[in-house]
Parts: structure tokens; sequence; C-alpha cells
């Protein structure tokens, strides 16, 4: 792909497609000199095509418009056509003196190359990692571009942007934009959530807490959670300013209750658990494993535990399970031996657990096998190169189904997990 060659033909284009007077723009003022130019996209099934977004995901875009112009990021290729309607549409016919790149991922960069056909006179600020990503992604220099590095800022008449390192939240190259004047902080990644907006772009405009916070914990889990000690350098870097409002680049917008938010992203990245409470998940593949497991949930609320939540490994998306593994203090790992190894849904999510860098739960373990119950040896094998786990000393094991003994065994980790909540 190429910046310049194709600018004139576009223009033509934009000046015809004008003339058809379509209104597909959908921008939303935030302030006096801030726009909204994002785009939610409901139609990707998976986002990073391994993640499933039932709620769809907004990409974030916002355009400042002072005595000098500037885009903060673009959006992914899928929602090009509204974005570019709302660029333009929120420019009202001045120029784009700059774009701001503080993540380079396609779901914010893919545009960039088009965007400079359109606005080729504008000027990229990013991190130098950044520039060269997106000599990688476009394979061309563009034009005009100016690095940055913590502390630069810029000027753009009235508002003055300090830009702040924020390496692997979520990629290398990523940075953070905070803009002095409006006490606005551009997070990038950090502080965005999965889910479309439905016109309100505001966190207290929507019932967050009920209908966003899960999804905000299973984005953050599976795209930044590995990277707690980053996100941790983020949240002392951010606890420094005075900051009004929080402007993702997924997710609404916040402006009220920040504190309660970057309270969530501070537990998640210590990987403290942030409820104390039991999820038990099973890979079971003729239903005698999940018998176990649901047997043991009920024992557990005979105890008094509360909330338990129960998961099929086979059917649950393994990034919910993940999230759920992060959430809770307890977990219960249940699974079938399957050609003498775990069974592949429950091997799968140990091997996203472990890139993820879980750690410090408590777990009990269950295994089950007829030729030869080996999954619970290898469930603690792979349990034990992850850090500070507590893993009950005693693995239930079932020979094809349960039967009283195991009754009594599934009642003593019941106790086990009760007392220790
Ligand atoms: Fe939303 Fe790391 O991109």
């Amino acid at each position: 792909m190429v910046f310049m060659t194709d600018y004139k033909q576009i223009t033509t284009f934009n000046n015809k497609y004008k003339t058809l007077n379509l209104i597909m723009q959908n921008t939303v003022k935030i302030n006096q000199d801030l726009v909204y130019v994002g785009v939610s996209d409901r139609r990707t099934a998976l986002f990073e095509n391994v993640y499933q977004i039932p709620n769809g995901v907004s990409y974030n875009s916002y355009l400042l418009l002072d005595e000098k112009t500037a885009l903060l990021d673009t959006a992914d290729i899928t929602v090009s056509e509204q974005f570019f309607e709302n660029v333009e549409a929120a420019l009202s016919g001045r120029a784009l003196d700059y774009l701001i790149v503080n993540h380079m991922e396609p779901d914010h960069g893919a545009l960039i190359a088009p965007l400079l056909l359109r606005y080729p006179q504008a000027t990229i600020v990013c991190t130098a990692k950044a520039a060269q990503m997106i000599e990688q992604f476009f394979g061309q220099k563009p034009a005009n571009l100016q690095a940055v590095k913590e502390g630069d800022t810029l000027t753009l008449g009235r508002h003055q942007l300090t830009f702040t390192m924020a390496p692997m939240v979520h990629w290398p190259e990523v940075m953070m934009t905070y803009d002095s004047t409006d006490k606005i902080l551009f997070s990038a990644d950090a502080f965005g959530t999965f889910g479309a907006l439905s016109g309100n772009i505001y966190a207290d405009e929507v019932n967050f807490e009920n209908e966003w916070l899960a999804e905000a914990r299973r984005y953050y889990i599976n795209i930044v959670g590995k990277y707690g000690v980053q996100v941790q350098n983020v949240l002392k870097k951010a606890a420094a300013l005075d900051i009004q409002m929080i402007c993702p680049l997924h997710g609404p917008v916040w402006r009220e209750n920040l504190g309660w938010f970057i309270g969530k992203h501070d537990v998640w990245s210590r990987y403290e658990p942030e409820d104390k409470g039991v999820v038990i998940i099973y890979g079971s593949i003729y239903g005698h494993t999940e018998s176990a497991a649901l047997r043991l949930a009920t024992l557990l609320a005979q105890r008094g535990v509360k909330g338990i939540k129960a998961y099929d490994a086979s059917r649950t998306p393994v990034s919910e399970l993940v999230s759920e593994c992060f959430r809770v203090s307890h977990i219960v790992l249940a699974s079938s031996t399957y050609n003498n190894g775990i069974f592949t849904p429950m091997e799968n999510l140990l091997a996203d657990l472990k890139a993820h860098d879980w750690k410090r739960r408590t777990i009990g373990i269950i295994e089950n096998g007829t030729w030869a119950a080996t999954s619970g040896k290898l469930m603690r094998a792979e349990l034990e190169q992850m850090k500070e786990h507590t893993i009950l000393a005693e693995t239930v094991t079932l020979k094809s189904a349960a039967k009283a003994e195991q009754e009594e065994q599934l009642a003593t980790l019941a106790e086990e997990i009760a007392k220790t909540l």
C-alpha cells in the first residue's frame, strides 16, 4: 500500500460522492473542541480473529479542533466508510494537521494510509517504534512524521498535549496522550472494553457494572492481562495526572467514577482475585466428570458458599473461562483423561492461563479416567509451572463414574474450599 499516489483519484471520488448528499456521519461532540468520530461494529464475529464479541466492539477515534486539528488514532478497516464520513463531517472543511497514533494494532492503525490519501498534509505523531511499524504495515515511510518520546509535548493552540509511553499496554509502541488543557487522557487500549456503543458514549449513561463489567474484564484479561507489570507502571503515571476524563480506544468514555474503574484495573493487573468465590470448570466427554463437578457445586452450596459458577469447558469460549479464573479466588478444574492426556478443552484452557501469567489462586482438582486416570497429575504439573498457586493436595479421582467414596472425597474438597474462602 502507498500513501500518496492515488490521492487525486480519491479526491475525485470523494467530491463525486459528496454530491450524492448522503448524511451518514455519526459523530458526538464531547466538548467545545473534541469530537468522537469512532465507529461501532456489530458484524465482526471474532475480535483479533480469536475472541467472540457477541456484543460487538467500538473502535474509538477522537478529533481535536483547535488552531490546529489533530485526530487521535484511526479505526479498523471494516468500518472505514463510516469512519471517513465522521472525520470529514467533524473537520467540516478544515485541514487535518496531525494524526496522533497512540497504538499501531490494525484495529486502530489500519486506516492510516487511507487517511493520508485523503489528508496528505497531515503530520503523523507517534513513537519511534510506531513509525517503524507504519513502514512495516504500509511498505513506505509517511512524508511527514514527528517521532515523540516520554514527556514530549505538542501545542495545538489552546490545547497542550503531553505524550507518555505505555509499552506493552498492549504492544511495545503504545503511548498515551494527555490533554492538560481539558485534563483528558487518551489511554489507547487501556480502560477499554468489548461491546459496541449504542448512542450513549459515556460509561455513566449505561449500566456499566451490570451490563459491561464482565466484558471489560474479559477484554482486559485476554488482551492485556499478561502485562500486569506494565499496566501497574501506567497506573502509577496516571496517578500523577489530574484526569477528568478517560477516552479509551474501545468502549465508553469515562467522565464519572473514574476511580472505580481504575481500581478494577489495579486489582486485575496485580493478579489479585476480584471476588472471593468459586468457579468450577469441567472438561467432560460423556457427562460423568460433569456430574461429579456439579455434585461438588451442591456440596459447596450446602456449606454456605454463594455465587458459585460452573462452566463446561467444551461449550464456553476460552476467553470467558480465562476471565472467570482471574475474577475469583478459588477454582476447581475437573477433567476427563483423553488419549492418556488432559481432555483437549481443559488442556487449551491451561495453556491460555499459563500464557496470561495467571497466578495466586487456590485450586482443587478432579480427574476421571476409564483406562487410567492421568489428567489430575498432568493438570497439577501444568499448574505447578505457574506462579504462587495453592493447589489443594488431594485430587478427587473417578474411575469412569463417581461412587460412594467419591461423594466423601468431594465433600472433603468442598469443606476445604469453604473454610479457606
Ligand atoms: Fe485495540 Fe491492541 O488494539
